[in-house]
């Protein structure tokens, strides 16, 4: 199976396990875009969807899905999105797409993050994706100095604006065996709106595309 089809099979999974006639979450990137059409394509009943970006907002009015704004609702039952790297215990690095301070926002408010993504993203230990950060556009250079200080190789995200009016800089090279402790970190330098590490509020579940087809994680069995 190619890549894609395995986007694609993960998505249909997600879509099957979706609450019917609720409010849900829709993250960004390539994998989130196969959600969204697996979405439309099986004509699958949501009351609305809050988005993650103004990309995946555009996306989901084409296929007639109504957008929410996130301040309109309490809570949202599930949060679909896809992830850079996820690790065992469902910590990822997320942001490749640009779109990790609002992802986190929505994952946030979220009862149930189900982390939709190709084998190719499930690692061992998180890192070898370089970890984006959303700065302050002023604070770039600050916070570039924290991050040498820190072990790391930062890189500005050349002529990518986010969502929010702010840029990226992506950072290789970084220690991610305490991923919560780095994540509470990197938050805390003046400057930085939120790293793409979701350590804190990782995923709940995984469905992980594979050859031998969609493994579920933890196994639906071992679910509470
Ligand atoms: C966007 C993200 C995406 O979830 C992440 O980059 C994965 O994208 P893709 O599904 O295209 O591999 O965090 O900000």
């Amino acid at each position: 199976m190619t890549q894609d089809e395995l986007k694609q099979a993960v998505a249909a999974a997600a879509v099957e396990r979706l609450p019917r006639d609720g409010l849900i979450g829709v993250g960004t990137g390539s994998t989130a875009n196969c959600f969204i059409d697996a979405l439309a394509a099986r004509a699958v009943r949501v009351r609305g969807a809050v988005a993650s970006s103004e990309a995946s907002a555009q996306r989901l009015r084409g296929h007639g899905i109504t957008v929410v704004a996130l301040d309109a609702v309490d809570t949202l039952p599930v949060y679909v999105d896809g992830a850079d790297e996820i690790d065992s215990q469902l910590a990822m690095i997320k942001g490749g797409g640009g779109a990790l301070t609002r992802e986190k926002i929505v994952a946030a408010v979220a009862q149930r993050f189900v982390c939709i993504a190709d084998e190719s993203k499930l690692v061992e230990r998180l890192g070898r994706f370089p970890l984006p950060i959303e700065i302050i556009p002023m604070a770039r250079a600050h916070v570039e100095r924290q991050m040498i200080k820190l072990g790391g190789e930062p890189r500005l995200r050349a002529g990518f604006v986010t969502d929010n009016g702010n840029i990226i800089v992506d950072v290789r090279g970084l220690d991610m065996s305490a991923p919560s402790a780095l994540e509470g970190e990197i938050n805390q330098i003046a400057g930085v709106v939120t790293n793409g590490l979701f350590a804190r509020r990782r995923a709940d579940v995984l469905l992980l595309g594979t050859a031998q087809g969609v493994r579920v994680i933890p196994s639906e069995a071992a679910e509470p």
